[in-house]
């Protein structure tokens, strides 16, 4: 958590003969250095052949009688549809590196078996496979993410692999994907280039992993318009060196690394522990924050605008498995401490967006942290699951940085910060603050700093239970559900929550943000103003230094099709008139540089020689005219200017031509 100072006032309380009613936590949120979005695939998931995973959680057969839409359970996907899961991660974990694609196509009555030597030596029979899995997707409303194998897996099954579910063109996998599946290519821009390669994907080194990375990321192509995102193996937890080694030799290959960290608790299982239990998981839950920082400082010596994502694509709790059960299918009950547990992630994550922008909680049914239970016909959402469903609010929201004092929860002589937080703007101007106490026996009271955000009031939604273990059950699946919570008073700039122990709370909060006032503009004229000019740059020019070698209005934000090919820039000036008060983003997707600048802020910044890259940047602005510039600069090579816009109301689009004015004579 962002700048937690964990400050002993439990002990003062308690030289002072206080009781724990008087623990403080002090927030400050401030919306004035709001900067980066919560990307809203850090509430993804991950779903692997493994135990009840797939087989009996997700897949029960066309032949089933319980309830299935081909093959797949409507009740599970019905429950996943209602939390917005935003990209799923499959078919493994350890799996991946073992399974061959094309056992998964085809007339499944056909498909061959094989044994899954990673979980349990059970027949897989392939009934699951690569259509299936992306019509799951489909059906829950999500991207599809697909972990290539490079353990067992050859460069030209993966490169395949990638052309069958990609390529509209003709050829031999073209065919095949026409006869068994379907004409058109789903278009999967997620992909995995291997799977814990430092351990059950290859028990490789970080420098052969990297160089065999390469090499297959050289043979994934892009077709169409799908630019493919690569994502390499990254470390386990605090492997600072693998960081190191991969950013170093293949960082210009990928798109995003890996890291996986579980909390282990396997001495006991899910539902039996005392507090020693509770408090082991909380102090190795809250460690992720240290994990993302340190590695992403390590990226930082070769990424040092954040292009390469740190994807968190394995976290969850890892307990002894359920009596009874087959230890290899990790299947665990989930409780209250799942649910805290949860959101510490969480909260860890919107803090980190800047370089985390994607997470996939392992696994979603039947598997070690779930979000879904089942048995038979029955199905059970977990306390995890309404986590996820309290937070979804943060998705695609800004994040607005957060300074929290908290008092420490202490056990048996030592400690961990007793409440941590998130919070983000949306585009709608809600306010959105997740509040975690982690201290399972004390109250804590929460004042919320709001600085320039004034808010006119608010409601809030709670999860907690009257013990550390409470769970939901197929017998009382509602024992851990979200309830409306009303201890909390929202003044202008303050607001004060009394969360219960073991709690997790999620405010809604109406504001107003402090933004710049609209331009008063006497004669609007549609478009805006534009300078075309010539010269050899690195870097964008200071464009009022130089003298245009024309002049004119252009209707929208495009590259003059008069130009010399090479070494030009254009400036374009005028204003935008927003529809509503709220918060934008811009993007600008250019080669070479550009930049975009709001009343005189620069918005986005993209400057410098490069292929066609993106960069957004947030503004706040009230409805009406505010002064808009764009300039770029083309050196040599492909040339691009692309400026979209997205706001209250308004669906990421190209800045359109109705919303650009400059000032008539
Ligand atoms: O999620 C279970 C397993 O944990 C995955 O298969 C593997 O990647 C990790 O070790």
């Amino acid at each position: 958590m962002r700048r937690i100072l964990a400050i002993m006032f439990v002990l003062a309380c308690f030289a002072f003969g206080a009781n724990a009613q008087q623990k403080i936590t002090r927030i400050t949120l401030d919306a004035t250095n709001i900067q980066y979005r919560i990307d809203k695939n850090i509430y993804g998931q991950f779903s692997e052949h493994l135990g009840h995973g797939i087989y009996g959680g997700i897949w029960v057969g066309v032949n089933s009688p319980i309830p299935n839409i081909d093959g797949m359970r409507k009740d599970v996907i019905e429950a996943l549809r209602k939390i917005d899961v935003p990209v799923l991660r499959w078919p493994g974990g350890c799996f991946a590196d073992e399974y061959h694609w094309k056992d998964g196509i085809g007339p499944r009555d056909k498909r061959p078996q094989m044994v899954n030597t990673n979980w349990g030596d059970v027949t897989e029979d392939n009934a699951f496979g690569t259509s299936e899995f992306l019509e799951f997707c489909k059906l829950i409303g999500c991207q599809p993410y697909i972990t290539g194998n490079l353990g067992s897996g050859t460069v030209r099954e993966l490169s395949q692999w990638v052309e069958y579910v990609n390529s509209d063109n003709e050829s031999p996998i073209t065919d095949l994907r026409r006869e068994y599946d379907r004409d058109k290519s789903w278009g999967v821009k997620y992909w995995g280039l291997g799977n814990e390669s430092w351990g059950c994907g290859g028990n490789m080194t970080p420098e052969y992993y990297s160089y065999l990375a390469r090499r297959y990321a050289s043979f994934m192509h892009n077709y169409g318009k799908n630019k493919l995102f690569k994502i390499a193996c990254g470390p386990s937890g605090d492997d600072y060196n693998w960081t190191n080694v991969v950013m170093k030799i293949a960082g210009n290959y990928i798109d995003g690394l890996s890291l996986h960290y579980y909390s282990f608790a396997n001495d006991r299982t899910a539902t039996d522990f005392n507090e020693n239990g509770w408090f082991d998981v909380m102090k190795k839950t809250l460690r992720m924050d240290e994990y993302i920082k340190k590695n992403s400082a390590v990226m930082d010596k070769y990424d040092p605008g954040k292009r390469v994502a740190l994807v968190v694509d394995e976290w969850g709790t890892w307990y002894k498995v359920e009596p009874g059960t087959n230890p290899a299918f990790l299947y665990q009950q989930n409780t209250m401490r799942d649910a805290v547990a949860a959101a510490c992630n969480l909260n860890i994550f919107n803090n980190n967006c800047d370089r985390v922008r994607m997470a996939n909680i392992a696994q979603t049914i039947n598997v070690l942290q779930s979000m879904i239970l089942t048995k038979g016909d029955s199905m059970v959402c977990t306390p995890t699951y309404y986590v996820f469903d309290l937070f979804k609010v943060h998705q695609n929201a800004m994040m607005i940085p957060t300074n929290v004092e908290t008092s420490p929860y202490v056990f048996k002589g030592d400690s961990v910060p007793a409440v941590n937080c998130s919070a983000s703007l949306d585009g709608e101007g809600i306010v959105h603050v997740s509040l975690c106490n982690v201290d399972p026996d004390s109250p804590e009271k929460v004042e919320v700093d709001l600085k320039s955000i004034t808010a006119s009031g608010g409601t809030a939604q709670i999860l907690t239970a009257s013990k550390m273990n409470a769970d939901n059950t197929f017998q009382s699946p509602d024992v851990v559900v979200p309830h409306a919570f009303s201890d909390f008073t929202v003044s202008a700039g303050k607001v004060e929550v009394s969360m219960p122990p073991m709690s997790v709370i999620v405010l809604a909060l109406k504001v107003k943000v402090q933004a710049p006032p609209p331009i008063e503009l006497k004669n609007p004229k549609p478009g805006l103003n534009f300078g075309y000019y010539e010269g050899t740059w690195t870097f964008l020019p200071n464009f009022d230094e130089l003298k245009p070698l024309a002049k004119g209005v252009a209707a929208g934000i495009a590259i003059p099709s008069k130009n010399s090919g090479e070494n030009f820039g254009v400036e374009f000036t005028g204003y935008i008139k927003v529809p509503k008060d709220g918060s934008y983003t811009f993007y600008l997707n250019s080669d070479d540089g550009s930049c975009l600048y709001i009343d005189g802020r620069t918005v986005v910044s993209n400057d410098g020689l490069h292929a066609p890259e993106e960069r957004s940047g947030y503004v706040m602005l009230n409805a009406g005219y505010h002064k808009i510039k764009i300039t770029f600069f083309q050196r040599g090579g492909g040339m691009t200017l692309d400026a979209s816009i997205e706001g209250p109301g308004i669906a990421r689009q190209q800045i359109p031509a109705g919303m650009l004015f400059r000032e008539g004579e």
